[in-house]
């Protein structure tokens, strides 16, 4: 094979930020303006093509979005800047890598051979090696390792065989999609029609916005809320073409497809970072918010639970004996909580898996195994490989989500949204949160359906959620205390998690949060385990943070806590306790004290998480990182 080596060759990307713009705007300004709402996704180089005039130009470079717009700048004087002066329309990508060197070869747009079709792609195409020969062999010359540059010879190809007219590129696209296999979201610009934008999309994320003399499409709603609310949800296989005026989609097949309309209702503003240092900080200032939206309209005036987005009959779901939550990372924690509930409430057993595990252990599942898959992206591919297998054993999928018309909601069963906003930081809060209390609902639901608790209880259980924003909000406006408690172990090596009960996963979602945002070891335990070894990890000196369960709850949790904090502190270790108020008895144990208000016992997380996650922040920051956008991650892994 000529060109690079097979060894060499690399599927090109993951998590990466995609904008298309066609329209009345100056096509450079409105889709760099895109990428910056979108940088989070994946920034490892950065890349632009735009049409004017018969001419298409690119610009790519490798690295953060700044050393793109650098270039576009120095170039803006020159002669061949005249195209992304003029040019209306135009394609945008951001890049975070699985594979292949982040440079300026590999950054996209990928041109065709003769420059006149410029293509991005996000995901994997799978087939490209034997394609990528094929074209070879032709003679295609290829100048870079990726998969994408496969799609993009290809496409021309396909352009030169398609017939004239103004369906062309997207017939070319069609005949392109139906070559791959894999994931992938491709946009591709032609230097012959200047007013027009293809898209195509598999399992991979894309969506449009419907302007005024203008239209967009990008990988996500931030890209163009600033221009347009109203947006159109893209479904599997199919390929969209949009020119100021219209938006065409078809399926593969060129038949036409069915797509919904959707209205937007995050502001502009919701996604920039109001006047915090990092998203991450406004985005944990929002808890009390986003926790007031996921509640909102999901509880009568008497306290019943209504879900009307979970389109799964009381009759199915009075069958359910048997609950998996399934989901990664953060998502994953908050099904570990949500767990706790959900058997106490309903009194069916739940199992909480990690998707990455769940299809290749062959658990048990039919009709009557109610899976909840849990995503703040709704892009994971992990979470979306496990939740076909479900589906493949007939069991029913509910998803619970915070990115409306995202794969996973699109592809289960019923679906519960989270309405958190935006979530930009990598490092998830305002969704963990969120998605403990969408879960909460759930398994309210499921108790008030099945009967297995009366009205009153359900209610009761209500009126103690209403109050969580407020008690969130109270632990968020006294973090001054985490702040100079993170400038003191700033500098430690590693920190232990502790907790009981609920506070188990709140322990492993305390040194999540450490791990990827401070790059310090941290490891999160149940209490009991310790002195079934962890414990030989403490000596002198060794930062141990507790999450005490209430003295009003299940006093048996507290006084074991208690005698497992005598545990570690004996052998030196330096406790940061975070404990209710009104809890003296832990007083003369903690080298730090951090307070929370009393809540019920299941929903104690919602407010002992909070300040773990700004210990994490501070850290962090205090260490010099990019909080938003930790080092080797990215906000949806959309690659398994
Ligand atoms: C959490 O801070 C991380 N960003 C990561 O663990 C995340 O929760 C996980 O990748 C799952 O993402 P999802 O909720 O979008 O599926």
């Amino acid at each position: 094979m000529p060109g690079c080596s097979r060894a060499q060759l690399h599927y090109a990307d993951g998590m990466c930020g995609i904008v298309g713009y066609t329209g009345r705007q100056r096509a450079v300004d409105v889709v760099v303006d895109g990428l910056k709402r979108l940088e989070y996704r994946g920034y490892d180089s950065a890349g632009v093509a735009i049409v004017a005039d018969g001419k298409l130009d690119a610009q790519k470079r490798a690295g953060k979005l700044t050393n793109l717009t650098e270039a576009l700048k120095a170039q803006a004087t020159s002669a061949d800047g005249a195209v992304f002066e003029a040019g209306t329309t135009g394609i945008g990508h951001t890049r975070w890598a699985t594979h292949g060197a982040p440079n300026d070869l590999n950054a996209h747009p990928h041109l065709s051979e003769d420059g006149s079709i410029a293509l991005i792609h996000n995901g994997i195409i799978e087939n490209f090696a034997q394609l990528r020969g094929a074209l070879e062999r032709d003679g295609v010359f290829f100048a870079s390792e990726t998969d994408t540059e496969t799609a993009a010879h290809l496409l021309a190809r396909e352009y030169a065989n398609a017939p004239e007219g103004q369906d062309r590129l997207s017939e070319a696209m069609r005949r392109v999609c139906r070559q791959l296999e894999g994931a992938f979201t491709l946009l591709a610009v032609h230097r012959d029609e200047p007013q027009t934008v293809v898209g195509a999309r598999r399992n991979s994320p894309l969506v449009v916005g419907r302007g005024e003399g203008e239209n967009f499409l990008a990988s996500d709603v931030a890209a163009f809320i600033a221009h347009t609310r109203e947006a159109v949800e893209l479904g599997q296989d199919q390929v969209v073409r949009i020119s100021p005026t219209d938006i065409v989609v078809t399926n593969f097949d060129g038949t036409p497809a069915q797509t919904r309309e959707f209205h937007i209702d995050w502001d502009a503003s919701a996604a920039e970072k109001d006047g915090y240092d990092y998203f991450m900080l406004k985005e944990i200032a929002e808890q009390p918010r986003a926790i007031a939206d996921t509640l909102r309209g999901r509880l009568t005036g008497t306290g019943e639970v209504v879900l009307d987005d979970v389109h799964l009959t009381p009759a199915q779901l009075r069958e359910i004996d048997k609950v998996f939550v399934i989901a990664c990372g953060t998502a994953y924690h908050s099904g570990l909580v949500a767990k706790y509930a959900i058997e106490h409430w309903t009194r069916i057993p739940v199992e909480v898996e990690l998707a990455s595990e769940f299809r290749y252990r062959d658990p048990v599942l039919g009709p009557k195994t109610l899976c909840i898959a849990v995503s703040q992206s709704g892009e994971t591919m992990d979470t979306i490989m496990a939740l076909r297998h479900a589906k493949e054993q007939n069991a029913p999928v509910l998803a619970i989500c915070n990115t409306i018309g995202s794969t996973i909601p699109r592809e289960s069963d019923a679906v519960l949204y989270t309405r958190a906003g935006p979530e930009v930081a990598v490092a998830s809060t305002k969704a963990f949160l969120t998605q403990i209390v969408a879960a909460y609902l759930v398994g309210l639901y499921l108790a008030q359906v099945r009967g297995v608790k009366f009205g009153d209880e359900v209610s009761a259980v209500v009126r103690e959620l209403e109050e969580i924003p407020a008690a969130v909000q109270q632990v968020i406006e006294v973090s001054e205390p985490v702040r100079e408690i993170a400038q003191r172990l700033k500098d430690d090596k590693q920190i232990l998690f502790l907790g009981r009960h609920v506070g188990y996963p709140v322990a492993l979602e305390g040194a999540l949060k450490l791990k990827e945002l401070a790059y310090m070891h941290a490891e999160g335990f149940a209490a009991g385990e310790l002195k079934h070894g962890p414990i030989s990890l403490i000596e002198e000196g060794s930062p141990v943070v507790v999450t005490v369960p209430s003295p009003k709850g299940r006093s048996v949790l507290h006084d074991k806590m208690v005698s497992n904090i005598q545990e570690v502190r004996a052998r030196g270790a330096k406790m940061i306790i975070i404990a209710e108020e009104g809890d003296d008895v832990v007083e003369e144990y903690a080298d730090e004290l951090i307070r929370v208000p009393h809540v019920p016992t299941l929903l104690a997380p919602l407010v002992t998480t909070v300040p773990l996650q700004v210990l994490a922040c501070e850290i962090a920051s205090a260490r010099g990182h990019d909080v938003d956008q930790p080092r080797n991650l990215a906000k949806s892994v959309t690659v398994e």
